[in-house]
């Protein structure tokens, strides 16, 4: 009985942070698929896709830099005529968020083509 006890604590000891270890790498990965699912949400949200189309193939130049179309997202574009880029970073997209959205229009488009 005392030795089932002891095996039972002994393994524990084992098990508990081979289990820690496998949920950190969980977070991890998970952390990752949040920041994409989260631009997908603040692309539906700030309706990017009303502009841009859902495959982000209207006003999206990949070819150009990730400063530029993050720089565009941030402060905007004053194009010729509307509708305008509007600038997002006072509406509560930061720098991160920014570089979120792009690799999601990047993502979309390499999908769509
Ligand atoms: C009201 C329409 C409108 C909305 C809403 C809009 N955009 Fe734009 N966006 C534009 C237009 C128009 C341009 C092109 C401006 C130009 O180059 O003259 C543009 C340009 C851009 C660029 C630079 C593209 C390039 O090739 O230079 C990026 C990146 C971008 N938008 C991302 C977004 C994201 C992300 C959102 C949502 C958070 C968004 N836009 C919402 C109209 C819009």
């Amino acid at each position: 009985m005392r030795t089932k006890h002891v095996k039972a604590l002994v393994s524990a000891l084992f098990v508990l942070p081979l289990l820690a270890v496998t949920f950190i790498g969980n977070g991890a990965a998970k952390a990752n698929a949040d920041s994409q699912d989260d631009a997908a949400a603040l692309y539906k949200k700030n309706t990017c896709f009303a502009c841009h189309k859902a495959d982000a193939s209207k006003s999206f130049d990949p070819e150009k830099s990730d400063e530029h179309h993050i720089e565009a997202i941030l402060k905007g574009i004053k194009g010729e005529k509307p509708p305008y880029m509007p600038a997002y970073e006072a509406k509560g997209i930061d720098a991160e968020k920014a570089a979120a959205l792009v690799a999601h229009m990047r993502a979309l488009r390499a999908a769509a083509n």
